[in-house]
């Protein structure tokens, strides 16, 4: 009888082992990933882009599959705006820059696009830039521990300045 349990035991534990897994991709953010998170829910002593938090509609260059979005900047960050809260044409952010995207289907944050300089961080890339990209409950969209490898291509186009497309595509 005690050996049927074991095995019934295994078998249970092998199919929530197997549910697991099939999950992965929705996995709860941890380590650099649950850094970002909480660094970008946190909105105290943000400056959005261009003075306003009002929702944008995505531009048509957009990689980021959401029909809105605003974008804001930490304190170290915003020392790269001007008066007007858009990006200066020389701009080159300071370790300690955070810049969150936020991104929507109607008028509440869906996910966050994330990106944060730390020259010679674990998970920077060549430039210095971490790149977060985390579901606003808080599962991994895509884990920083890529390294912006599905992200620079596209943040390296033309008229970028220090990666930044804002102020490409909304002058
Ligand atoms: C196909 C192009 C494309 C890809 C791929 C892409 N982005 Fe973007 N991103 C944009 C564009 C265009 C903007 C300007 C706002 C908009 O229209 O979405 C932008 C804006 C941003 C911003 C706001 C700061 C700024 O001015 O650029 C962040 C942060 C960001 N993206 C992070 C990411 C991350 C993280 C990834 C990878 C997981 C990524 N992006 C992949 C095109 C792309």
């Amino acid at each position: 009888m005690k050996k049927y349990t074991i095995i019934r035991a295994t078998f249970a534990l092998s199919i929530i082992a197997i549910t697991l897994q099939a999950c992965k991709k929705d996995e709860a953010a941890e380590g650099i990933d649950l850094q970002l998170f909480n660094m970008a829910q946190e909105t105290n002593g943000f400056t959005w882009y261009k003075n306003s938090d009002a929702w944008l509609a995505k531009s048509s260059g957009s990689g980021h599959n959401y029909s809105s979005l605003r974008t804001r900047y930490n304190t170290t960050a915003a020392t790269q705006l001007d008066g007007d809260g858009k990006i200066l044409t020389n701009a080159s952010f300071p370790d300690g820059s955070l810049i969150v995207k936020e991104l929507s289907n109607g008028t509440s944050v869906e996910r966050y696009a994330i990106l944060y300089k730390m020259d010679g961080h674990e998970f920077a890339d060549a430039n210095g830039w971490v790149w977060g990209y985390i579901n606003a409950d808080g599962t991994v969209a895509t884990t920083a521990e890529d390294k912006g490898s599905g992200c620079t291509g596209c943040h390296s186009q033309q008229g970028t300045i220090d990666y930044m497309l804002m102020n490409a595509y909304f002058p």
